[in-house]
C-alpha cells in the first residue's frame, strides 16, 4: 500500500519536535492543564462534556477551550480527568493515519513501530479494508446471530478453507477468543475425553497474556494482571514456558483438557522458544489425549513471517484463536477455529456473542486476510525482520542487552541505568519521529506494519540506532 505524499515530513531525525513536553514533563502522573498554544488546523472539538449539564463551563478560559482545535496536552488533560487511568499512554495524541505512519494533532508525522499492538498489520486504513467496512456499513450492519445474515457464511468458507480447519466460532476480542477456546476445552473434556463433571483442568504457560478478564488473569502469573482481582478461576495450573519436561509431568493428569500457549510471548517481552518447542508440544497433546489451543491473536497472520507463527515448525494446534490484525486493526474481530469434534460440543444457546459474527465484522476480517494474502505480508515480515534484527544487533550491548523475535514482532531489551530506560528511550523515539512502547520497564517491542519496505525500514534503523547512540 502506498503512503501518501507527506504533509510534514521531519527533517532531521534527531531534531526535537517535541519542545513543548519535556521528557520529565511526560512522565507526570498528575494532570497537565496548561494549553500551550493554538494552532490553525480545523480539528474536531468535543464540546459536549463541557457545555451541558451542572458542569457547563463559564469562564473565558473555557470557553477559548471550546472555540479552538485541541493541542496534544488538551488531549492528555481531557482524557486524564474523564477517562479512568487503566492505561499510561506515551504522550503524543493520534488523529490520523495510513500505511506505515501516524500523525498527531499538531500535523508531526511518525513511524508506528507499534501497531496497536500488532491489530494493524496491514497498515492504518489499508484502502481494501475500509472499503470493505463502508460498503458493508451502509447496507447491513448487525443482525444478530438470531437470524441468518448473507455474509457469516461466505467468511465462515473463507477463514476455514484458508486455515484448513473444520468450523470456526466468531468472537469480537481477543480475549474472547480465548475464553471461547477454553469453554470449547472444557465441554470437549466432558463430552468426548470423559473427564469428571467440574473436574476440567486447563495447563497455561508462566508468562502468558491473553488479556484483562476475570479468567484471563486468573492464568497470569504478572501480579499487575491479577493482583487485587481474587478469587480467580478454578481449573487453571501453569508451568514454565518453553519447558517440555514440566508440561508432560502436567499432562498426565487424566483431567488435563488443554494446554494453551502463545507460540512467541508477546506481552511477556517477545520472548521466542527455542526451535521444536512447538513440535514437542503437539507431541505431548497428542500422547496425552489433551487440546491444543494456540493463542496466535498477537502471532498470527503473517506478524511473524508465517501466515501462524506455528507454522514456522510446520505443526498443527487442535484450536487456534486469532483476532487482533483479522480486521487490520479496523474493528474487534476474533475467531476461534477447530474441528468438529471439538466445535461440535457446543450446543445452540450455550455460547455466544451479540456482535460476534455481523455482517460488518465478516466483511472486514475477509477483506483484511485478503490483503495478507494478495501482499504476501508474510514473506515481507520475514525479509524486513531479518534485516531489522541484523541492524539492532550492532548497537552498544551496554545498552541494547537482547535483541529478539521473529518476522516483525521484535524486542530489545535496554539495560536501565541513572540516565536513560526504555520509557525515556521511546520518549526520545517520538521525538525523532518514530513511535514504540516500553514493556515491564526495560524492553521495547518494535513491531511496524508488515507493509513496510526496505527503504522505510532502513530510514526507521536510522531513527533507532540514532537514538540510543544520543544516550
Ligand atoms: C496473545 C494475546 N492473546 C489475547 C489478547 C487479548 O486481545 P484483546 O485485547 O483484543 O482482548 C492479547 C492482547 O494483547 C494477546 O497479546
Amino acid at each position: 500500500m502506498e503512503a501518501c505524499p507527506l504533509t510534514q515530513a521531519r527533517t532531521s531525525v534527531l531534531t526535537p519536535l517535541h519542545s513543548r513536553l519535556s521528557e520529565q514533563h511526560s512522565t507526570m502522573s498528575g494532570m497537565i492543564v496548561k494549553f500551550s498554544r493554538s494552532v490553525s488546523r480545523a480539528a474536531p472539538v468535543l464540546s459536549r462534556g463541557i457545555h451541558s449539564g451542572k458542569r457547563a463551563a463559564s469562564t473565558a478560559v473555557s470557553k477559548r477551550k471550546a472555540e479552538r482545535p485541541p493541542t496534544s496536552e488538551d488531549i492528555y488533560a481531557r482524557e486524564e480527568k474523564y477517562g479512568a487511568h487503566n492505561y499510561h499512554p506515551l504522550p503524543v495524541a493520534l488523529e490520523r493515519g495510513e500505511g506505515i505512519y501516524v500523525w498527531d494533532v499538531e500535523g508531526s508525522r511518525y513511524y508506528d513501530f507499534l501497531s496497536a499492538y500488532s491489530a494493524v498489520n496491514q497498515g492504518h486504513c489499508h484502502p481494501k479494508i475500509i472499503a470493505a467496512l463502508t460498503a458493508q456499513a451502509s447496507k447491513i450492519t448487525l443482525t444478530s446471530r438470531a437470524f441468518y445474515n448473507d455474509v457469516l457464511g461466505a467468511y465462515a468458507e473463507y477463514i476455514t478453507n484458508l486455515f484448513g480447519y473444520d468450523k470456526v466460532l466468531p468472537m469480537n476480542t481477543g480475549v474472547e477468543g480465548g475464553e471461547t477456546a477454553c469453554k470449547l476445552a472444557r465441554k470437549w473434556a466432558y463430552n468426548v475425553k470423559g473427564v469428571p463433571k467440574n473436574k476440567a483442568k486447563i495447563i497455561f504457560a508462566d508468562g502468558n497474556f491473553w488479556g484483562r478478564t476475570m479468567a484471563a488473569i486468573s492464568s497470569s502469573n504478572d501480579p499487575s494482571s491479577y493482583d487485587g482481582f481474587g478469587p480467580f478461576m478454578p481449573g487453571f495450573e501453569n508451568v514454565p514456558y518453553n519447558d517440555t519436561a514440566a508440561l508432560e509431568k502436567a499432562l498426565q493428569d487424566p483431567n488435563v483438557a488443554a494446554f494453551m500457549v502463545e507460540p512467541i510471548q508477546g506481552e511477556a517481552g517477545v520472548v521466542v522458544p527455542d526451535h521444536g518447542y512447538l513440535t514437542k508440544v503437539r507431541e505431548l497433546c497428542t500422547k496425552y489425549n489433551v487440546l491444543w489451543i494456540a493463542d496466535e491473536v498477537q502471532t498470527g497472520l503473517a506478524r511473524t513471517g508465517r501466515r501462524l507463527a506455528v507454522d514456522h515448525e510446520e505443526v498443527r494446534p487442535d484450536i487456534v484463536i486469532l483476532g487482533k490484525a483479522l480486521s487490520g486493526g479496523v474493528y474487534p474481530v476474533s475467531a476461534v477455529l477447530c474441528d468438529d469434534e471439538i466445535m461440535l460440543t457446543i450446543k445452540p444457546g450455550e455460547h455466544g456473542s451479540t456482535f460476534g459474527g455481523n455482517p460488518v465484522a465478516c466483511q472486514v476480517a475477509m477483506a483484511a486476510l485478503e490483503v495478507m494474502e494478495k501482499e504476501k505480508l508474510a514473506e515481507n515480515a520475514q525479509k524486513m525482520g531479518e534485516i531489522l534484527r541484523s541492524e539492532l544487533n550492532k548497537l552498544p550491548k551496554d545498552i541494547v542487552t537482547t535483541v529478539r523475535g521473529k518476522g516483525l514482532l521484535n524486542a530489545v531489551v535496554i539495560k536501565e541505568t541513572k540516565d536513560y530506560d526504555a520509557w525515556k528511550v521511546c520518549l526520545r523515539l517520538r521525538d525523532n519521529g518514530l513511535l514504540a512502547k516500553p514493556t515491564h520497564g526495560d524492553i521495547i517491542r518494535l513491531a511496524p506494519p508488515l507493509v513496510i519496505k526496505e527503504d522505510e525500514l532502513r530510514e526507521c534503523v536510522d531513527i533507532i540506532q540514532k537514538t540510543i547512540l544520543s544516550f
